[in-house]
């Protein structure tokens, strides 16, 4: 009766707090948060820090902040970079997450990226801790994707999935609910955008902002050819004359932009192929390799993949929000919880 009480009135989440965007799913309901992972501060006139706006508000500000505010990107690469920031940022989504669920600090299960250090986890559990948590679960993002693609992780098989994030790929082959090999590497969509602003650069002596490039990317965006020649106009700041001005790219010039950061992933999964026991690599040439985050949105990834690999590949349903998922059914499952939950 009292478990039954408790689990009624449960305020537990699930967080996926990635280098772009941010997720939380409550217990017993679903993602009830998805904003960017962006905060904005401002300083009094002692200088103290102070948080102005978080999430889609303060990402609108992104390029845009008048003298005395800062939008800042709190995450890189999957890790915390301003931890001031995130504990800020994770207590307001924590506490609107919250709102009047539960009487008591909920227990959070929070996502890091495969591969980091004692260190980057220890800054993870103590923002979570700060922000409001009474007990946090790590575990790694690959992990949760894969059980929020809906793959058999249980099963003594090999099941391989791809996460391409923001700030990071993850590869990982998993099977008896571990990981039996995994590689991370710090490549995503945000470098994708960095791609796309070198690139109209140096052709056509034109800035573009952060968003701009993202809008581009999303639109224009390809990582093999789909025979469809698309355009779209863009605007920005001519390097020269320092005046707006606009150009028309097209989608095989951005194409052309990605096709290195492109090639660092597709390198990344052959590098996990060549390295995964034998006996799971038959089953992943039965299976295929499914990918989840959001950069595996970016048109013909899985063609490509496909392609250079020789495999099945498939993209996951809604994969930008697979790792939420995936770390919200560990909020109903706690015996695999704690199989999976990192030290
Ligand atoms: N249609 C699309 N085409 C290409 N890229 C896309 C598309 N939609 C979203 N993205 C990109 O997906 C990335 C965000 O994905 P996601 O939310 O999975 O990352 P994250 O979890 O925040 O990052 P990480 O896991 O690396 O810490 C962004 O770079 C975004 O621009
Ligand atoms: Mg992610």
């Amino acid at each position: 009766m009292f478990r039954w009480f408790r689990g009624l009135f449960s305020n537990d989440l699930a967080i996926d707090l990635g280098t772009s965007n941010t997720r939380i799913f409550a217990k017993g309901q679903s993602i009830i948060t998805n904003e960017p992972t962006v905060v904005a501060v401002s300083r009094d006139h002692t200088g103290a820090r102070k948080v102005s706006a978080v999430g889609r508000a303060a990402k609108e500000m992104v390029g845009r902040t008048p003298t005395g505010i800062e939008a800042i990107r709190p995450m890189r690469n999957g890790v915390i970079a301003d931890f001031e920031s995130v504990s800020a940022m994770l207590r307001f989504f924590i506490k609107s997450a919250s709102g009047n669920r539960g009487f008591s600090a909920p227990r959070i299960i929070i996502c890091v990226p495969g591969g980091v250090t004692e260190v980057e986890k220890r800054a993870v559990r103590e923002a979570v801790s700060t922000a409001g948590a009474r007990e946090v679960f790590l575990i790694e993002e690959p992990m949760a994707a894969a059980i929020g693609a809906n793959l058999p992780i249980t099963e003594p098989s090999g099941n391989m999935i791809v996460d391409v994030g923001g700030g990071r790929t993850e590869v990982a082959v998993i099977s008896l609910s571990g990981t039996v090999f995994s590689n991370s590497v710090r490549v995503g969509g945000e470098k994708m955008d960095e791609a796309i602003i070198q690139y109209v650069k140096r052709r056509y002596s034109l800035l573009l902002g952060e968003q701009t490039a993202e809008e581009v990317k999303k639109r224009l965006g390809s990582a093999s050819p789909s025979g469809q020649l698309e355009e779209m106009e863009i605007k920005g700041r001519d390097v020269v004359g320092g005046v707006p001005k606009s150009v028309v790219l097209n989608s095989d010039e951005v194409r052309e932009a990605l096709a290195e950061t492109v090639s660092l992933i597709v390198e990344a999964v052959r590098f996990s192929l060549e390295r995964t026991p034998p006996e799971l690599a038959a089953d992943i040439v039965d299976r295929g390799i499914v990918l989840a985050g959001g950069g595996a949105l970016l048109k013909n990834l899985d063609v490509l993949l496909r392609e250079e690999t020789g495999l099945p590949v498939m993209v996951c349903d809604d994969p930008m929000c697979a790792a939420v998922r995936g770390s919200g059914l560990a909020l109903d499952k706690l015996d695999l919880l704690e199989e999976i939950a990192v030290a």
